[in-house]
């Protein structure tokens, strides 16, 4: 047996290696100290046989299998494809080498029997983020099939005994559950095509007793399968089994000689708390996220879609944009409804040239415009789908996902053009290259709004997936069109992941702009995803998907934490609306380059309708405070505000405007706009008590270090 340790900054893997055996984790936590006898420490975490178990007690490892008598689910399943049946292969992967360089290991695996081998590769970002990706090839003679192959089978460190899931749907992403990790353990695989709005590609374990975390995460835009197999049984060493792993439910992967696959990247972190969990997703995402020029702030958007909908006209669209302008917005995005003969949801997608009837000279008119205001542009696109009702489908009808000889369910009346052939992606390819060559456009919204069924691969393989076919389009526009910014979004929530984070500069968190909505979408996200990613809008009031009226001042100030844009129209606000609003786009502006490059935390506050965030960046720092329902007591609980030094010294003031009801309340109010000198240990244990008594009040708390 070996011993290998991959370090990180503050963290340390221990590998326990047997060549012609098994590899497991036999130690993941802090970083340990140089010199710690590996095989000691192993020695200490291991548990001895105990009555009805196998005479070897199975050890799930790194690759867990049922050859030993371990009762969990196989890391790896293979089918052989007989004359007219399929299989099971029963499996055997032995270790057959290791190599290690620097913070990355790579073990390889082979199954003699079947002459198909295994290699695992584990390494440890610049970030903290653990990461591992497998491949697995069919070296031998026989037709495989793969049924199952996870990126990630981590043994759980006993101590990590609580779970938190997340679960949603279309306008209510990201809803968080945490419970012990139940005996009979989680599973969650998505068939949507996408990770979809119910949340299984990411997760957080949970020590409770000393609040240490774990938060692991799948980067695929397609389907996926997470589960964790606890020892239920009690037929290996106690130890839960995490396991990640795109799935391929509809396709199959064919492993015949010779072929191989490869999973995507699967990565968890640790830290000793949820702020410092998202910290370190937020530097892994920062090192991924495409570049952008050096200096690129993230520009206010106004967006048409929630202040006309379907109703354009390059009139219409023109005083929106002088609107827009006049607030302090700086990219202009035209939404749905700019092309062919879409007037509504129900047809059109595919037909992506401008309409005539809306723009009877083209784009060109309402670009210059716009720019001619300062701003650039944005257009909606939606390239992956084809309406029934179009003259692209009447063209490629074999294009479009279908089970052969079966009908064509539609959603949201479309169908899915499958992307995996290039004639279907060329064809795609072209029309949107054509846009972006024609016109001045600085940014695509990328929308998916359906899930792909009935079929979602009809060829015989993963790796010519959907999925697949959507990345190679969006790499071959970004190559082609380095300059072009492009959002990620799927009916709001529908396709996050780190996969497609790679390829694009932010994601739509939800089609729920409803400012009470997003103080709970917003910090779900944001453990995982940096606020500079998150688009952040303010909705009309009321809201149309809630119907929830709010005033101006509350929803800009939530939409401030994000990458912050306008989804109303401005004509339809007062002017008191308007200047509130104006002066929310004015902080942001002097606030993104803390909010979009510092350290979040999380502020938690004993009343659970206070939401709080925190972003310190250098010497300064902002907080938005919010207070949702009427508050049960008059006084509030202070804020305790959090990542601070505790012996510096800060300046606090509170940015205007303050919500209108709530500033009445302030005790001392010039004090608060000169700005109040405290120490870090003061605003982090007795903190601010601010007035947070009325439902629908936010505060903006902004801090600057003294020398
Ligand atoms: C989806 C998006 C929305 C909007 C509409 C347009 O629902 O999530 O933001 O773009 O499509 O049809």
């Amino acid at each position: 047996m070996e011993f290998v340790r991959l370090d990180g900054e503050r963290l340390t893997l221990v590998f326990a290696l047997e060549v012609g055996g098994g590899a497991d984790l036999v130690y993941l936590g802090a970083r340990l100290p140089e010199g710690e006898d590996l095989g000691t420490l192993a020695a200490s975490g291991a548990r001895g046989r105990h009555e009805s178990q196998p005479d070897v007690p199975p050890v799930p490892g790194l690759l867990p299998e049922g050859k030993a008598g371990w009762s969990g689910t196989p890391a790896v399943r293979l089918s052989e494809r007989r004359e007219d049946s399929c299989v099971q292969c029963a499996t055997d992967f032995r270790l057959s080498a290791w190599e290690q360089y620097l913070t990355e290991l790579t073990l390889t695996f082979v199954d003699d029997l079947l002459g198909v081998d295994i290699e695992h590769r584990w390494w440890i970002g610049a970030s903290g983020m653990v990461c591992t990706e497998a491949s697995i090839t069919n070296g031998g003679g026989r037709k495989l099939v793969l049924d199952r192959f996870s990126a990630l089978a981590l043994p759980v460190p006993r101590r990590f005994t609580h779970l938190t899931s997340f679960t949603g749907r279309w306008a209510g992403e990201m809803r968080e559950h945490t419970r012990p990790i139940a005996p009979e353990g989680f599973a969650r695989t998505s068939v949507a095509g996408k990770p979809g709005f119910a949340g299984g590609n990411w997760l957080i374990l949970e020590d409770p007793a000393s609040g240490e975390v774990l938060g692991a995460h799948l980067a695929w835009s397609g389907d996926h399968d997470t589960r964790i197999d606890p020892d239920m049984v009690g037929s290996a060493d106690g130890r839960a089994v995490l396991q990640m792993g795109a799935s391929w439910d509809g396709g199959e992967v064919d492993l015949e000689h010779d072929v191989s696959y490869r999973t995507p990247v699967a990565m968890f972190a640790l830290a000793p708390d949820r702020s410092t969990l998202a910290q370190v997703f937020h530097a892994h995402a920062r090192a991924i996220l495409p570049h952008r020029d050096a200096w690129a702030p993230r520009k206010v958007h106004l967006n048409s879609w929630e202040a006309l909908g379907f109703n354009l006209s390059e009139e219409g669209l023109m005083r929106l944009a002088d609107d827009a302008a006049a607030l302090g917005i700086e990219r202009f995005v035209l939404d749905d409804g700019w092309f062919g003969g879409r007037r509504n949801d129900q047809t059109s997608l595919g037909d992506w040239f401008v309409s005539p009837d809306i723009f009877p000279n083209g784009l060109g008119p309402l670009i210059a415009h716009v720019k001619s205001l300062g701003m650039d542009f944005g257009l909606w696109v939606e390239p992956e789908m084809v309406s029934p009702e179009s003259d692209f489908y009447r063209q490629h009808r074999s294009g479009a996902l279908h089970a052969r000889d079966r009908e064509r369910p539609t959603m949201r009346g479309q169908l899915v053009l499958h992307l995996a052939h290039p004639a279907v992606s060329d064809a795609v390819f072209r029309q949107i290259d054509a846009l972006l060559r024609e016109y001045d456009i600085a940014y695509l919204k990328w929308d998916h709004n359906r899930d792909l069924f009935p079929a979602k691969a009809r060829v015989g393989s993963v790796r010519n997936s959907q999925t697949e076919g959507f990345y190679d389009l969006l790499d071959r526009l970004r190559a082609a069109h380095p300059k072009v910014e492009i959002e990620s979004c799927a009916s709001g929530g529908g396709r996050i992941d780190y996969g497609v984070l790679s390829r694009v500069h932010r994601v739509w968190p939800s089609d729920n702009n409803d400012a009470i909505e997003r103080l709970r979408i917003i910090p779900a996200w944001s453990q995982f995803l940096p606020l500079e990613v998150l688009g952040s809008h303010v909705s009309p009031s009321p809201n149309p998907i809630t119907g929830r009226r709010l005033a101006m001042d509350f929803r800009a100030k939530v939409a401030v934490f994000g990458h912050m844009g306008v989804e109303a129209d401005p004509a339809r606000m007062t002017d008191k609306e308007r200047a509130c609003l104006a002066a929310h786009i004015a902080l942001y502006k002097e606030w993104r380059g803390v909010l979009h490059a510092g350290a979040l935390h999380r502020l938690d506050h004993p009343d659970p309708d206070v939401t709080g965030m925190m972003v310190t960046h250098g010497d300064k720092a902002l907080a938005l405070v919010a207070q949702t329902a009427f508050s049960p007591v008059f006084d509030a609980a202070p804020v305790r505000l959090a990542g601070l030094d505790p012996e510096a010294r800060y300046r606090v003031t509170l940015p205007e405007p303050w919500p209108p009801r709530a500033r009445h309340y302030l005790a001392v109010p010039e004090r608060w706009r000169d700005g109040l000198v405290l120490s870090g240990t003061a605003l982090m244990g007795q903190g601010l008590a601010l007035p947070l008594t009325h439902p629908e009040t936010a505060w903006l708390i902004a801090l600057e270090k003294l020398s």
